[in-house]
């Protein structure tokens, strides 16, 4: 498969005028795709614009207004309509795996082997959705992480099926709506909500346990992991600033503390250990570093300070709107 995005296929049919399926229509609209939206709730095909006109003002630039947006998405109640001419299919049905299921059967035998099936499922294996599908080779999942218009993140969501092709092909369709696709295979929580809840699973346990605030834990976060994180990822940030044989050594107390698998020391941390390979300041660990060290370590600082700066002017925390901050 070596389909590319073109522009003489220009339209794409969204499923779903749902909460995510509004905000995806509203994307591929205002970077120029013909949009035809579909869903079996003519309430929900009614009030899409309404629902839309603020994400679209939120996406308007010099030259692109709230109407040229919303002019380009048709809405159309039968899904046989809704599907003709357009080269993705792009599935947003609520989570509920026997709609999706029947969908996907449904859009296989009305949709020619060339098309895209994309589905926005935050949990179903591509297998499971694809139990009544002939033509698995054309379904991929494009996860949009909420606010969509916002986050530039997309998952693309593969399984053993899935053709190389498409995936290259997913990540180049997401270059042109401006967004950046990472591609992870099927597995419970694909790749941004397993991080994601094994931090929040982590915490409300602290919580639960009277180890500190909640205030303390977002400040300590907020002012600390959470800039290096949003610089450089967790394993960029981890060859900067941990050497490895110190991570292998926190974790092998935690785990012989708490008891628990999830805090052991994986094989791989115990072969870079074991290998040398201890960050950049080693030249190696998840990446290779130069040799200048003294520089990485500056150019990481400045890098550091001007984001703990922007983070602490900006107040974030304030300005969300709590009661009681
Ligand atoms: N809500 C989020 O923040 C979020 C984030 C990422 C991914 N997702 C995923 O996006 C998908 C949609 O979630 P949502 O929150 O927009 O759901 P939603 O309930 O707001 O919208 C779903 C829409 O699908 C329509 N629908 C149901 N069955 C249909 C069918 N057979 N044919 C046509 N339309 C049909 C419903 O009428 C409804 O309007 C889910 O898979 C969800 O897991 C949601």
């Amino acid at each position: 498969m070596t389909r590319q995005p073109e522009r003489e296929q220009n339209q794409i049919t969204v499923i779903g005028a749902g909460f995510m399926g509004t905000v995806i229509a509203t994307i591929y609209a205002r970077h120029g795709y013909d949009v035809v939206l579909h869903d079996s709730n003519a309430q929900a095909l009614a009030s899409y614009g309404a629902r839309a006109a603020p994400i679209a003002e939120s996406l308007v630039t010099a030259g692109v207004a709230v109407a040229n947006i919303l002019e380009r998405v048709r809405t159309a109640d039968d899904l046989a309509d809704a599907v003709a001419g357009s080269f993705m299919v792009h599935e947003v049905a609520q989570e509920d795996l026997g709609v999706k299921q029947a969908l996907f059967a449904q859009l296989d035998s009305l949709c020619g082997p060339e098309v895209v099936l994309a589905t926005n499922t935050s949990s179903f294996l591509l297998t499971s959705l694809c139990e009544g599908v002939n033509h698995r080779g054309r379904v991929v999942g494009i996860h949009y992480i909420t606010p969509a218009h916002i986050i530039k993140a997309v998952e693309i969501i593969h399984a053993d099926f899935t053709p190389p092709a498409l995936i290259e092909w997913a990540q180049n369709f997401l270059t042109t709506i401006d967004h950046v696709g990472v591609v992870c295979r099927e597995s419970p929580g694909f790749l941004v909500n397993r991080v994601q809840m094994a931090m929040l699973a982590e915490i409300h346990r602290m919580v639960d346990e009277g180890l500190a605030t909640a205030a303390d834990i977002d400040a300590a976060v907020r002012l600390s992991i959470g800039p290096r994180l949003a610089l450089w990822g967790p394993l960029l940030t981890e060859d900067l600033v941990v050497h490895k044989k110190t991570a292998l050594a926190v974790m092998a107390y935690m785990e012989e503390k708490t008891g628990s698998e999830a805090n052991a020391p994986t094989a791989t941390l115990k072969n870079l250990v074991a290998d040398g390979k201890a960050g950049a300041i080693s030249g190696e660990g998840w990446y290779q570093w130069s040799d200048d060290y003294d520089g990485i370590v500056r150019e990481r600082d400045q890098q550091l300070a001007d984001a703990l700066e922007w983070f602490e002017q900006r107040d974030g925390m304030a300005a969300i709107g709590l009661r009681n901050h």
